[in-house]
């Protein structure tokens, strides 16, 4: 069936609903929804799709198209909920089962006939993002693709939503006074609930050391102690503020301006964005990359021993990873190598894996070019070291999304691991980067020159499926999100046990030398960093004002011609 995505933003789960239909035959077209109608229109008549969907959509379809052509919404919501903020009321309220529908487009928000829809359970510790791009995504692609199936057979009659259930389930948009946190008052377990109803976006509107700020993250903390909503430490750029019962872990900040005042405001490590107002003597209470069974904290990195599998955990925020994160990833990686183990998993949490360098960081630097040659020469040193890593097979898992570099650090491992669902984007053109990490010596090893060239030009998401089809991945783990840590334990300890690991290990050993000869690792290392000087220093290059939107969260004007021309003859 050729069917036309209509999107706000090419975001990820358009990403995954695009692939997934392709995976099963489909083709399809996308159109971005930027509230240009007359677009939409032509790339309506351009496809004639025989079915429209909209996995992600905050502008109405006009009528006559919906009246012309069958188009399908995704809401985040079970049947009967309705309205614009659907997956922050849940999480605020402290549900724990929840739902995706599909729904067709009808004039009136959500209230179209259902044509399918799927249930979630929600996870205790998620924040709204994560949630999005983990249970929701799967039961999103579940409904979407029963609701093909059905549209298809031609003869299935959507259920209609009755008038009395639909004025009930109308919720609206969540303003920030919904949102407030009084420190004064509210448990630990409270603020939590605040802080991930708002997480990644828009965050929640407080006041914190005599500015505004926008409060992102949220962790509990169950040692610190403090005055309520008072600072009370630091840990790897995020600050720990106490609560009435205990104290939470805020991982970055966002500063409110004056509308119109035209100053910036994206999100940067808490640290780092409080700057000169961080309370004087604040301790950085670093945690042990071996965190004692039974502690609730916060910390991005963390290491496990399981006889013979070791496994480090990271989780960064948006998958970014500044040149400080990086550096501590590579000497817990340097340490998870000394312990006796046989396998090294590295990864293998829910959501993103990594998406590269810090594109936020970077542009808040004094000098944006100096802070992203210094942040590509972190992530390249720790991409080499897991590349040179002869004595023990490592494995790359991941639970979520990664793009750029963040794929390219998976490709350094022996063996990649993708849950089923997650989007790759081995690219880095749409950022205006001839790219790094290694990626000259990875991406063809895997799949050729030629599939190379094409993953990298076409700048087009993956699927964890067509990954292993390519020969980007090894696996597919069939894993809820909060599920995957114990079956890649499981995986890694079998692979562990494995009786050919020796044969493997010396292979491992002797491909590496021979690779090695024929071309140093520094040799690909320092022709890509040739171009990646020029693109980060050279003032002609579009890097500098591709990041500078990205990271303002600019709107594109138009459907990019790359996605424009998906689904069309040439
Ligand atoms: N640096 C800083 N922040 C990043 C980032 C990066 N490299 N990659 C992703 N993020 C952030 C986004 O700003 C966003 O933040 P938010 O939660 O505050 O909105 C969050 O991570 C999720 O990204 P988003 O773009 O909304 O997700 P998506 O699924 O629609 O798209 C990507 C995912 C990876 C395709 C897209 O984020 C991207 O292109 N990232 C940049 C990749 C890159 O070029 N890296 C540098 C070269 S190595």
């Amino acid at each position: 069936m050729h069917i036309l995505l209509v999107a706000s933003a090419f975001n990820s789960l358009t990403q995954r609903v695009l692939a997934e239909l392709q995976d099963r035959g489909h083709t399809a077209g996308i159109v971005l929804a930027l509230g240009d109608d007359e677009a939409l229109r032509e790339a309506v008549r351009q496809h004639a799709p025989a079915l429209v969907i909209a996995p992600m959509l905050t502008t109405a379809i006009p009528e006559d198209v919906w009246r012309a052509h069958t188009c399908l919404i995704v809401h985040p919501g079970p049947p009967g909920d309705r309205g614009p903020s659907s997956l922050d009321r849940t999480l605020q309220g402290g549900v724990d089962s929840w739902g995706v529908t599909v729904l067709e487009a009808v004039a009136e928000m959500d209230a179209g006939d259902v044509w399918a829809w799927s249930p979630l359970k929600v996870p205790p510790q998620a924040g709204k993002s994560d949630l999005y791009r983990g249970e929701v995504a799967d039961a999103a692609v579940d409904a979407v693709l029963l609701a093909v199936e059905r549209f298809a057979s031609g003869t299935y009659k959507p259920k209609r939503q009755k008038a009395a259930d639909l004025a009930a389930g109308w919720r609206p948009f969540m303003k920030q006074a919904e949102r407030r946190i009084d420190w004064a008052t509210q448990t630990t377990e409270s603020v939590l609930q605040h802080l991930r109803a708002a997480d990644s976006q828009p965050g929640v509107l407080d006041e914190l050391r005599g500015a505004s700020w926008y409060l992102h993250g949220g962790h509990a903390e169950d040692e610190l102690r403090g005055a309520p909503g008072e600072l009370i430490a630091t840990r790897a750029g995020a600050v720990c503020r106490a609560t009435v019962d205990g104290a939470v872990w805020l991982t970055q900040l966002r500063p409110w301006r004056e509308p119109g005042s035209g100053l910036p405001s994206y999100k940067l490590p808490a640290v780092e964005a409080l700057g000169a107002r961080l309370p004087a003597g604040l301790p950085e209470v670093p945690a042990p990359l071996e965190l004692p069974a039974g502690r609730r904290t916060w910390s991005d990195i963390r290491y496990r021993e399981h006889g013979p599998v070791g496994v480090l955990n990271f989780s960064f925020a948006g998958g970014a990873m500044s040149t400080a994160q990086c550096r501590r990833l590579l000497a817990a990686y340097r340490f998870a190598c000394t312990r006796p183990t046989s396998v090294l998993v590295l990864g293998g949490l829910r959501d993103f894996f990594s998406n590269g360098i810090h594109l936020n960081v970077i542009e808040a630097a004094s000098d944006p070019a100096e802070e992203s040659w210094a942040n590509i020469h972190a992530m390249n040193d720790l991409v080499e070291a897991v590349l040179t890593t002869t004595d023990r097979l490592t494995v790359a898992a991941l639970g979520g999304n990664a793009a750029a570099g963040g794929v390219m650090l998976a490709l350094a491992a022996d063996e990649v691991w993708c849950r089923d669902g997650v989007v790759l984007n081995p690219h880095y053109k749409l950022m205006g980067l001839h790219g790094s990490e290694y990626w000259t010596y990875s991406l063809p090893r895997r799949v050729g020159a030629d599939e190379a060239a094409r993953l990298t030009q076409s700048a087009l998401p993956v699927s964890a499926k067509r990954a292993v089809a390519l020969g980007l991945a090894q696996r597919v783990l069939q894993a809820a999100p909060e599920e995957l840590g114990d079956e890649v334990g499981r995986l890694a300890a079998q692979l562990a046990a494995s009786p050919d690991l020796a044969a493997r290990l010396a292979d491992k050993q002797a491909a590496r030398a021979h690779d090695e000869a024929a071309k140093p690792l520094q040799a690909y290392r320092d022709e890509e960093l040739a171009h990646m000087r020029r693109n980060f220093f050279d003032p002609a290059e579009p890097h500098a004002a591709l990041r500078s939107a990205f990271v303002r969260k600019e709107k594109a004007q138009h459907t990019p011609a790359h996605l424009a021309a998906l689904g069309l003859p040439r």
